[in-house]
């Protein structure tokens, strides 16, 4: 996981100026936490919250909440905490694997970011939220990378130009792969005017049922999950095209009971 502040911290310097603004994405995400944790107000624990756009309309709606970013990205986040009110938005930089935090959540989120490392790692993650964070009855909402859409994108590469009215300076080169027998997602970046220094992000995809098994042994359970505009429950659902073909994640509902 040596690659992840290096990473995040990079492209957030690539892009920060376009995508640290809050868009109706963010709004959504507020939206399905009401939906599954109900309006509160709450105590709310966002791990990896990049530019912190999604924390402060959080925070927006009346929840306190506290945001566990590893990357220079934080920087950009605390930016938002004079814009919390009437909740309160508390930034804090560091690793998740390490933080030490004081009292418990209603919900614990992590939106686009889940599945960085080994199937451990992703357990001891797991086994944090419902053993240090969350309190009896809360809920973790966790988006999950979906393998049959990454699949689909083995051999894509795109040419960014830059477009620095909407805040893209850099004209940069993506190409994704997949490894079916890792299931997971590689993803590579560089900038033009520097093609030997290459950056690289690899996301461990699961399916609802490979979920289900990661989770076993971790406190927490797979509930539900929500894929773009449907919430379903996690039993057999044959050619659900929500999940093999139109949406690149999904949002796991996690419960400890
Ligand atoms: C793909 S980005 C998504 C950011 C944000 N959640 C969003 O949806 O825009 C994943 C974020 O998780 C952060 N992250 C990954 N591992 C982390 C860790 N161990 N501790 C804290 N943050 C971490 C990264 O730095 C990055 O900002």
């Amino acid at each position: 996981m040596d690659w992840v502040d290096g990473f995040y911290s990079r492209t957030g310097r690539w892009w920060g100026a376009a995508e640290g603004r809050i868009t109706e994405r963010d709004h959504h995400r507020v939206d399905l936490l009401h939906e599954h944790a109900g309006t509160g107000p709450l105590r709310v624990l966002e791990l990896g919250p990049g530019y912190g756009t999604t924390a402060v309309v959080t925070a927006q709606a009346g929840h306190d909440v506290t945001a566990v970013e590893i990357s220079d990205r934080a920087d950009r986040a605390r930016g938002f905490v004079t814009e919390a009110a009437p909740g309160t938005l508390t930034v804090i930089k560091d690793d998740f694997f390490r933080v030490r935090l004081d009292g418990r959540f209603d919900v614990v989120t992590y939106f686009n970011g889940f599945g960085v490392g080994s199937d451990a790692d992703q357990r001891r993650l797991l086994t944090r939220i419902a053993t240090e964070w969350l309190r009896p009855g809360g809920v973790a909402l966790i988006d999950v990378y979906n393998p049959f859409v990454w699949a689909g994108w083995h051999d894509n590469e795109e040419h960014r130009m830059p477009d620095p009215a909407r805040g893209y300076e850099h004209e940069l080169h993506e190409r994704t792969t997949f490894d079916p027998v890792t299931c997971a997602a590689i993803d590579t970046w560089w900038d033009v005017t520097r093609p030997d220094e290459k950056i690289t992000q690899v996301l461990r995809c699961y399916t609802p049922a490979d979920l289900a098994l990661l989770l076993g042994g971790t406190g927490l359970h797979l509930k539900a999950f929500t894929v773009g505009d449907r919430t379903l429950t996690p039993g057999p659902q044959p050619g659900l095209a929500e999940l093999l073909a139109e949406h690149h994640e999904y949002l796991a509902v996690l419960r400890t009971g």
